[in-house]
């Protein structure tokens, strides 16, 4: 029938319009309700003889179906769109202020052994390790240092038992490697901790850190120690650093040097810094004793060798500006912030 073709077409326009539960209800209402057009359209029926009856019955019921059909599909449409509106207006925001985190930053001792590491590998040196508890014999006697020897009194130190002690030095690797190398040439530094009886001030610490350096090959000399330590002393504090060397006394060296740095603060006419003598100590160091050599696993008549023993709390202090030796191992948040700004900027 055309008017409920009609019908269809018109509710269908009206559903476009629709978009909430209200408005269908209202429609639904209008059409399906007792008074609404499909029940009016069947309460027709009773005016219809039986034969008109078989066809208007039939497509009253077909009306019907399809005006519930396209009422209850846009029913769904409209539930999602009525929720995806309830979801934006019911959005609460259930996050706290977050909590700020403390960055830690790099304490200055960390920062210069990295710079210290990575100066000499790239003269080629290998980083080694080495114990912190070690034994005498690794400490002490294969460095030339025997039992009853004088040298053993400025680097008293921690000992666990007769035989076991912190290590007062780092040049302890020094036989540990070459024990392990046996008799192959070497070209190492370690850096490291290191404990001896000092008294605590500003410049001495009963902990502190040292950079062992050992090279071992044929043909190595003096000559070679000192364009070494140049060129670190170049690197680390200003590139016009010269070095200088005055003899000294370590029984496992021979012959024994301290080292100093053209002070790079007044370059040379004295300052503060240098204590007027436009020089700073760094360093001891050395050409390895043949006594060492020997008795680690070396042939002193083929090979020789220089070792160097680097204090790293005094290159950072001279290299940073640090006042006082107990600020490394305080850990003062403050200190280490300021100290990062200062190298950031
Ligand atoms: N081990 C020495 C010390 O702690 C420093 C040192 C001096 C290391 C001379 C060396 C060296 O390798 O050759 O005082």
């Amino acid at each position: 029938m055309e008017k409920f073709k009609e019908i269809l077409t018109e509710l269908e326009s009206k559903l476009n319009n629709v978009n909430s539960l209200n408005e269908l209800v209202e429609i639904r209402n209008e059409y399906l309700s007792k008074k609404g057009i499909v029940s009016s359209l069947m309460s027709k029926m009773k005016e219809l003889t039986v034969e008109e009856k078989k066809t208007y019955g039939k497509e009253v019921n077909e009306l019907k179906t399809s005006v519930e059909k396209l009422i209850s599909e846009k029913q769904i449409k409209v539930n999602e769109i009525e929720q995806e509106k309830r979801f934006k207006e019911e959005k609460i925001d259930i996050s706290l202020p977050p909590i700020s985190h403390h960055v830690g930053k790099e304490n200055p001792f960390y920062k210069i052994i990295d710079e210290i590491e990575e100066i000499f590998i790239g003269m080629g040196y290998k980083v080694e390790k080495g114990p912190e508890v070690d034994k005498d014999h690794f400490v002490f006697e294969l460095l030339n240092i025997p039992k009853d020897h004088p040298a053993r009194d400025m680097q008293d130190t921690l000992y666990i038992d007769n035989e076991t002690l912190l290590r007062s030095h780092t040049s302890a690797v020094q036989a540990h490697v070459m024990q392990k190398e046996g008799g192959k040439p070497i070209k190492i530094i370690c850096p490291g901790k290191t404990y001896r009886r000092d008294d605590d001030d500003m410049t001495h610490s009963h902990q502190f850190a040292q950079v062992e350096g050992l090279v071992i090959d044929k043909n190595i000399n003096l000559g070679n120690l000192k364009a070494t330590l140049e060129l670190f002393a170049k690197k680390m504090f200003s590139k016009d650093s010269k070095i200088r060397f005055r003899s000294s006394y370590f029984p496992f060296t021979e012959p024994s040097v301290e080292v100093d740095v053209s002070c790079f603060n007044c370059h040379g006419k004295g300052c503060n810094i240098c204590k007027n003598s436009g020089w700073i100590e760094i360093l001891g160091a050395g050409m390895v004793h043949p006594n060492v050599l020997k008795m680690n696993g070396y042939n002193p008549e083929v090979y020789s060798g220089f070792a160097f023993g680097i204090g790293i709390e005094r290159v950072a202090m001279l290299r940073y500006g640090i006042d006082d030796i107990r600020r490394f191992y305080q850990n003062d948040i403050r200190f280490i912030d300021e100290f990062n700004k200062k190298v950031e900027d």
